[in-house]
């Protein structure tokens, strides 16, 4: 059955879960307060890059199954079950900031006439949904009934129309009976394994798992250290004990470690709640620690190779944070180039995505020279350095930036090429772990 469903907040998140919920046949209204965002919305234009959604965006527009609007009371009037996307950003202390969450909550409890299921999907720490279902309480001036369920999501930006449409496991918090009925409805197309948690748990289980990713992550990076060390290959190691079941390949690809909004965000917020818990999660500072290092020592391999970085020219393929998005945000590959334009290098850059959003952050000019065409990083340079896991890189011309380079080198920092078949084409190939 089709559930009636707003979506406050039309980030990755929001956008995304709208989008899917549309196209399994749920009526959904999308709210921003960003008039314009909402307007290019309802033109058929999407904010972000992530594959297939901008028609999947058309499709269910066209169709009359989402919309979009600015009127947080126009969404909450026409659904049964409200979703708060709304971003959480982190603060200094690597706490998160809930003021956007605490605000759609009052608006969404003065617009409220009927009883409502009001979901969280923003990643937010344990012991928040209690806290919005207070907020709700006190701000409910037509004192009708509703629940506060916690829904937290779990997509990739770059895949993430599929791992909403094909999720391992939805997990739903919720401390009532009530809601439950309507929440298996709406997952109910999506044929996946629902869990149903108390609230605090299904909060928890969001810091968990990403934190334990991104532990996954930094454990495969220490190892690496080991195997340049002692002569082994990381690929082989991650192979070897990935194909334990209970270890799993996934998430173990070394590099030049974790970006993006969420793996650094959550892990500082995760340590931060755990504090005012009374627990010192050392284990995650340990995670924090690795994968900072995992940078500063591919910059001093570049140095030990090209020892002056001053006046060096560089190719840099990758800007965004990941392959498949232009996020920039939190990117190992921007913090990269930041580096390196420090030191005195001049950097040509490339992303099949993520340029127009790195000019913001890294401009034209000051040592930074955009490139449209991949094959052209090398010319004029000294070395080319691979910086995001962009599955295209493999692709590279290596016979014509042999010839464009001042002397074959190239550093990649994603391990996308076999190290014998870089020597046999004669460059002096430097990567993670191998
Ligand atoms: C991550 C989680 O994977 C999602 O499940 C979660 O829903 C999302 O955060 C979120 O909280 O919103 P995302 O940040 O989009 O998703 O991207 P990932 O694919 O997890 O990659 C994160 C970072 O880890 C990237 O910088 C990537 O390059 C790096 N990575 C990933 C590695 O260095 N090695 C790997 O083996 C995998």
């Amino acid at each position: 059955m089709a559930s009636k469903i707003a979506i406050i907040g039309t980030g990755y998140v929001g956008l995304v879960t709208g989008t899917c919920f549309a196209e399994v046949g749920h009526q959904v209204t999308c709210v921003d307060n960003n008039a314009d965002k909402v307007k290019m919305l309802q033109d058929g234009g999407i904010p972000i890059y992530e594959p297939g959604l901008e028609d999947l965006v058309k499709k269910n527009t066209a169709e009359g199954r989402l919309r979009f609007t600015a009127s947080t009371k126009e969404g909450v009037d026409e659904s049964d079950i409200i979703f708060i996307a709304v971003p959480t950003p982190p603060q200094d202390d690597g706490s998160v900031d809930l003021s956007f969450i605490e605000k759609v909550a009052r608006e969404i409890a003065s617009s409220m006439t009927s009883y409502k299921i009001i979901v969280d999907k923003s990643t937010v720490p344990v012991n928040t949904g209690e806290n919005v279902a207070e907020t709700i309480k006190r701000y409910n001036q037509a004192n009708v009934d509703f629940d506060v369920v916690s829904n937290p999501e779990f997509l990739r930006e770059g895949f993430a129309v599929g791992d909403l449409m094909e999720p391992d496991r939805v997990v739903v918090g919720t401390t009532s009976q009530r809601p439950v009925a309507a929440m298996r409805e709406v997952y109910e197309p999506f044929k996946a394994p629902i869990i149903f948690t108390d609230i605090n748990s299904a909060e928890l289980i969001k810091h968990a798992a990403n934190s334990f990713l991104a532990l996954k992550i930094s454990y495969i990076n220490a190892v690496s250290i080991i195997c340049e060390a002692s002569g082994a290959n990381i690929e082989e190691v991650a192979n070897g004990i990935g194909l334990d079941e209970r270890i799993g390949r996934r998430f173990l690809n070394a590099g030049l470690g974790f970006g993006g909004s969420c793996f650094p965000k959550d892990l500082s917020a995760f340590i931060a709640i755990a504090e005012q818990l009374g627990y010192k999660f050392d284990l995650l500072k340990e995670v924090q620690h690795i994968n900072a290092g995992q940078m500063e020592r591919f910059i001093k391999k570049i140095e030990e190779t090209l020892w002056v970085l001053k006046e060096k020219k560089l190719g840099v393929l990758g800007l965004a944070f990941k392959q498949n998005t232009d996020d920039v945000r939190m990117s190992p590959a921007i913090d990269l180039c930041q580096r390196l334009v420090k030191e005195g290098a001049e950097l040509r850059v490339y992303d099949p995505k993520a340029m127009e959003k790195a000019k913001e952050i890294l401009p034209e000019g000051e040592g930074i020279t955009y490139v449209d065409d991949m094959n052209s990083i090398g010319e004029g340079c000294d070395a080319i350095l691979i910086a995001t896991e962009w599955p295209e890189f493999t692709e590279l011309d290596l016979e014509k930036a042999r010839k464009d380079l001042s002397h074959p080198i190239l550093f990649d920092g994603r391990n996308l090429f076999e190290p014998a078949k870089m020597e046999e084409l004669g460059f002096i190939y430097k990567s993670i772990g191998r």
